[in-house]
Order: structure tokens, then sequence, then C-alpha cells
């Protein structure tokens, strides 16, 4: 059978130091699943750019679309504040999101019962939950055109950027979005601000489109400002959220909040089958505690645990990663982001370590 590959970019901040947790656990597979992977190393980001002068080397681009998924870090921090737009950190992933056409990003909200405590809600609201968050992630405000900084005549300077969304755009998110709650609860939220933006409102009404080929699915919608209030008052009302790419990235880390920390939320960003995807987990570089080996390395391995089951299509091997990270945390030990009176705080590679471990015993 084909050989399986993987293209890894740690990117800058935390990015290597959770990536090399990340490491490890391919190499798990492979010694204990026979579940061997070929690897490749890449610079994307800040890295990538101290090196080329830009945050994607053509090189990593064209890598990124052959092989079978790329598993990301993080990109960005304070050192390319300065930097040209084009050439942020930042614009190395929107670039890879772009090119390979990555237009369903996936980020799942779960709540480990280990971390019930940890979250800044209430035990009970968040005990049990799971979303499911699909946010349109190649479109919207953040390609849109026209966009720039100009100067006008008057001397005033104009910063512009563009909502805009086509009907097939919202029309193959939507299919994602249905198709995804079809396999859990059934229930889908659509989420806009169609009472202000045009774009909002051909949203709404070509999601209704597609939800007719959907009989067995609950279609509900919500502005994006009342859905943000009633993730943080009762988010086990939601299912699947649909929604777009800025509102899609505003929800997700509230969502984020809920399981706990920011530390804790993988993402799968897919496209047309057989075409590429991109794993990653939500958080950025963290540049507040770069360096210190202290990140919480359990969203990117749970982003790898996305791979195995959406592209590599080994769900077992997923299901295992996700068995062991539940136990590690079931046991006590605590990266400081998610940290409990009464609880061992570890360092990001003991944090590893115990993943490593959790996974022996498992699998014995
Ligand atoms: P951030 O997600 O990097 O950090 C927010 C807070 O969460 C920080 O206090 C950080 O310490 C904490 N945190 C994040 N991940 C953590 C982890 N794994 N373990 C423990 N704590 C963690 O967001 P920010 O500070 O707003 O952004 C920093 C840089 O990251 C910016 O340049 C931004 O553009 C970039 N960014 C990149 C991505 C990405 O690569 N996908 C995502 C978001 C932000
Ligand atoms: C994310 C990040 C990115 C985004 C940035 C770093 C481009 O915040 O993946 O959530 O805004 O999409
Ligand atoms: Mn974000």
């Amino acid at each position: 059978r084909k050989e399986l590959s993987l293209l890894m970019l740690p990117g800058d901040g935390i990015g290597p130091e959770i990536m090399i947790e990340a490491r490890r656990v391919i190499d798990w597979l492979a010694e204990n699943r026979s579940l061997k992977i070929t690897v490749h190393e890449d610079m994307v980001g800040g890295a990538a750019y101290d090196a080329y002068g830009k945050p994607l080397s053509d090189e990593a681009l064209a890598l990124a679309k052959q092989v079978d998924a790329v598993l990301l870090g993080a990109v960005g921090g304070p050192k390319w504040d300065g930097v040209d737009y084009d050439k942020r950190p930042e614009a190395g992933l929107l670039t890879l999101r772009k090119e390979l056409d990555l237009f369903a990003n996936l980020r799942p909200a779960v709540c480990f019962e280990a971390l019930v405590d940890a979250s800044s809600l209430k035990p009970e609201l968040v005990s049990g939950l799971d979303i499911m968050i699909v946010r349109e992630l190649t479109g919207g405000v953040y390609f849109g055109e026209p966009r720039g900084i100009e100067t006008l005549e008057n001397g005033e300077r104009r910063g512009i950027n563009t909502q805009v969304y086509t009907t097939s755009e919202i029309h193959r998110i939507a299919h994602v979005a249905f198709d995804l709650a079809g396999k859990r609860d059934g229930r889908v939220t659509s989420s806009e601000k169609a009472n202000v933006m045009e774009s909002g409102l051909l949203w709404r009404e070509e999601v209704i489109k597609v939800a007719e080929s959907y009989p067995d699915i609950t279609l509900d919608h919500m502005l994006a400002d009342s859905c943000a209030m009633q993730l943080v008052r009762a988010p086990k009302q939601f299912d699947v959220i649909v929604t777009d790419n800025l509102f899609g990235d505003l929800l997700s880390d509230v969502a984020a909040m809920l399981t706990g920390s920011l530390g804790m939320l993988p993402s799968a960003s897919l496209g047309a089958k057989g075409g590429g995807a991109l794993y990653e987990p939500v958080h950025g570089s963290a540049p507040d505690i770069a360096g210190q080996g202290i990140a919480n390395p359990i969203a990117t391995i749970l982003s790898l645990a996305m791979a195995l089951r959406y592209t590599y299509e080994r769900p077992e091997e997923a299901q295992l990663i996700e068995d062991a990270v539940q136990g590690v945390l079931a046991g006590g030990l605590r990266t400081a982001d998610i940290m409990q009176p009464g609880k061992a705080k570890v360092s990001t590679s003991v944090m590893g370590d115990s993943i490593l471990r959790q996974l022996d015993r498992l699998n014995a």
C-alpha cells in the first residue's frame, strides 16, 4: 500500500516545544502499532522569515501539497511585529490554508471529565461538553478584496478589509457541517450577523437551502454576538456550530476556555476529498511562556489524533491517543495552564512522557 507522509512545521514560540512531543507519539505509533509515517520537516512563520525572508518557502509549500497531511505548531511573535503584512509569520499559515484550499476548519471543543474544575465556568455547565465548531477558513474578511491601508487626500489614513462570501463557498462549508452533524447529535447552529450584514443574510439563506437535503438534521440560526453569549451561558445546547472565518476564530477561542485551556484545543483544516489537510492546535505561539518548557502539548497531540482519524483513516490509534490523554489527566498531571490545586504541575516533556507511558499501558 501507499506510503503515508506528513510534513511537520513547528513554527515559532512554543511551536517547536510542543511539536517534539507530537513527534514522540508518531515514533511510538511506528514502534508499537506498525504505523509508519514518513515525516518531513520544514520551517514556517517567523522561523522561515528569518531564514528565507518569507514566512513559507516555495519548497515548503510544494511539499505541503504533496504530503498526505501537514502538522503545524504555531506561528508569530513580537519579534516580527514590524514586518510587512504579506511577510508576517501569520501570512505563512494563511497561504497554506488558501493554497491547499482548506476551506473547512473543524475545531472540536470537548471537556475532559478530569478538567471539569479547570474551566472558568461552573462544572455542571461544562461536564460532558462536546461541541464541534465548523469554521469557514478560506473566505470572508480574511481574504476579501479590496484590502489595504491607504492615505486620503486630507491626510487621514483608511484601513480596508472586505467581507465577501459566494454561494458555492457557503454551500460547501454547510455540507461539511450537516454531514458531521449526521454522525453526531444531528443539530446544526448556523451563526452570522444577518441582521446587519448582507454577507450574513446570504449565508443564512444559502444554509437554509443546503439544509433541504438533510431532512434528519435540525437547523437553527443564531446571531454571532448572541452565540458568543450562549457559549458561556449554556454551552451544552450546541452540537455543531457552522460560521464564517472571523466569527469562527472568535467563537473557537471562547469555546476553548470551556475545556479548561486554549492549550487543549486541536483542529483539522480540510478541503475537498482527496486533497491535502492541515492539523494544528487552535492556540498561537504563546510568546509569554515560550522557551520555558511549560507549554501544554495536548492540543498538538490531539491534532495528530485528528490527522489519524481524518487523513490516515486509523480511528483506533486516534482513539488510543485520546484515551491516553484522558488517562493522564485523570491521573492528576497538569501543565501550568490547566493547573488545579492539589494536582502535580509538570513540564511539557513530562506531560509528553506520561502520555507515552499511558499509551504503553493502554496498548499492552
Ligand atoms: P496565544 O494563543 O499564543 O496565547 C494566548 C494565551 O494562551 C497566552 O497566555 C498563552 O501563554 C496561552 N497558551 C496558548 N497556548 C498554550 C499552550 N499550549 N500551553 C499553555 N498556555 C498556552 O495567543 P496570542 O498571545 O494572542 O498570540 C501570540 C502570537 O501567536 C501572535 O503572533 C498570533 O498571531 C499568533 N497566533 C498564531 C496561531 C497559529 O499559529 N495558529 C493562532 C493564534 C495566534
Ligand atoms: C487561528 C489564528 C489565525 C487566524 C492567525 C494566526 C492567522 O488566530 O488559527 O485561530 O486568525 O485564523
Ligand atoms: Mn485564532
